[in-house]
């Protein structure tokens, strides 16, 4: 297949196209760079031992986007790019705004140029919003909290219309729990720009002695240990449910969105535990207030990804922690170095 992917040079991109290229899939990434490296194109290329295209490009910028789905004619796009910072998006919501929605509806745009009527989207289990029960069903209400959120469902509910609005057309809307992990060759990893905003960096960079300690936001939360309680999903796991749903919109029309989790949830303190068994290193950590914004738990139902795109993950928290662990010791700076 021919595939189009926006954003992957990123963290989750970054993993998939790996993925799609030892499928043997021909690929056109179009990235601006703007949160990733070119160090993680070359070593994609390197671990896939090809040489897949490369545009630098943003999805905003329509005649760059038109130009590439012209000159490429893909069969299907997946969508990653964009900006994901809840805590950024109160501040900058325009920005927000413009680039995840306003970008969605140019490549939408591109792809009816060249009647390509396929694509995975990347959304977030962010469009639940406060649990009015759990697991997380994909028909549970969406009330996202932050405009970050609010974009993911606006995109939803616009590539929802994109499909009913033409004949063959088929999405599917992937929302991921906690993307967490790194491919096991510990050449591709997550790599955030300055002190990370989530739990499994701000572990690793603790435990190479890149920070101090870790903040526990809340330990008074109604879970197993007051701790909060997340659906963490390896990274791996999370690329192959790409290749999984890509092979359901070539025979499905219509939109679907699509959980992509483990289906069981992990504490603050049960992920420690696990990183220091996986890692051998005990992570320093003191208690502080709850994070704004933060809920007590969210996980996954993932009876329909099972059912429909025959996908269920594959790793657990220990592999979790490990390839994390890997990644970090192998890159304590990132792709800034090596
Ligand atoms: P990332 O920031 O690592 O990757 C995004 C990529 O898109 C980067 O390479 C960046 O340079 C590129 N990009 C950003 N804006 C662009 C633009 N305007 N034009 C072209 N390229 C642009 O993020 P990620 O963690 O890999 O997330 C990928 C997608 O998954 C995002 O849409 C994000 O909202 C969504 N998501 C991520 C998580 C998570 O925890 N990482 C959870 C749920 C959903
Ligand atoms: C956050 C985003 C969510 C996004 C997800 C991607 C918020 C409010 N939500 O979710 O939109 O889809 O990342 O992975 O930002 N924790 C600590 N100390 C830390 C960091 C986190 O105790 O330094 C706790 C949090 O309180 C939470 C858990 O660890 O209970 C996971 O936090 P995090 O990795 O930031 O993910 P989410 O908050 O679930």
């Amino acid at each position: 297949m021919r595939i189009l992917v926006t954003g992957g040079v990123g963290y989750i991109g970054s993993h998939t196209v790996l993925q799609l290229l030892r499928a043997d899939h021909e690929i056109l990434v179009f990235d601006n760079y703007s949160n990733s490296s070119p160090e993680a194109m070359r070593r994609i290329k390197h671990l896939s031992q090809r040489e897949p295209e490369m545009i630098i490009g943003d999805i905003q910028d329509s005649v760059a986007l038109s130009n590439a789905f012209r000159y490429f004619r893909p069969d299907a796009v997946i969508h990653f790019a964009g900006l994901k910072s809840v805590g950024e998006s109160s501040i900058v919501p325009l920005r927000y705004y413009a680039e995840n929605i306003g970008g969605t509806v140019e490549i939408l745009r591109a792809m009816d140029d060249v009647q390509c009527r396929r694509i995975v989207f990347s959304s977030s289990a962010t469009v639940y919003g406060v649990a009015r029960y759990l697991p997380f069903d994909e028909g549970h209400p969406r009330n996202p909290e932050s405009p970050y959120g609010r974009t993911k469902y606006f995109v939803e509910e616009l590539i929802k219309d994109w499909t009913v609005a033409g004949l063959d057309r088929s999405a599917v809307l992937l929302r991921y729990f906690n993307p967490v992990g790194a491919d096991a060759s510990a050449i591709l990893g997550e790599d955030p720009n300055g002190p990370p905003n989530n739990l499994m960096p701000y572990i690793t960079q603790v435990a190479v002695g890149r920070l101090a300690c870790l903040s526990i936001f809340g330990d008074n939360y109604e879970t197993r240990d007051g701790t909060g309680e997340r659906d963490y999903i390896h990274v791996e796991d999370l690329a192959s449910a790409h290749l999984a749903a890509l092979e359901f919109g070539a025979c499905h029309v219509g939109c679907e969105a699509i959980n992509i989790g483990t289906g069981h949830g992990v504490t603050v303190l049960e992920m420690i535990e696990a990183f220091e068994a996986a890692s051998g290193r005990k992570i320093r950590f003191k208690i502080v207030g709850r994070r704004d914004g933060d809920v007590a738990r969210s996980f996954a139902s993932v009876e329909k990804a099972y059912k429909k795109l025959g996908w269920k993950a594959r790793y657990g928290i220990y592999e979790m922690c490990r390839s994390a662990w890997n990644w970090q010791l192998r890159n304590p700076d990132g792709y800034r170095q090596l």
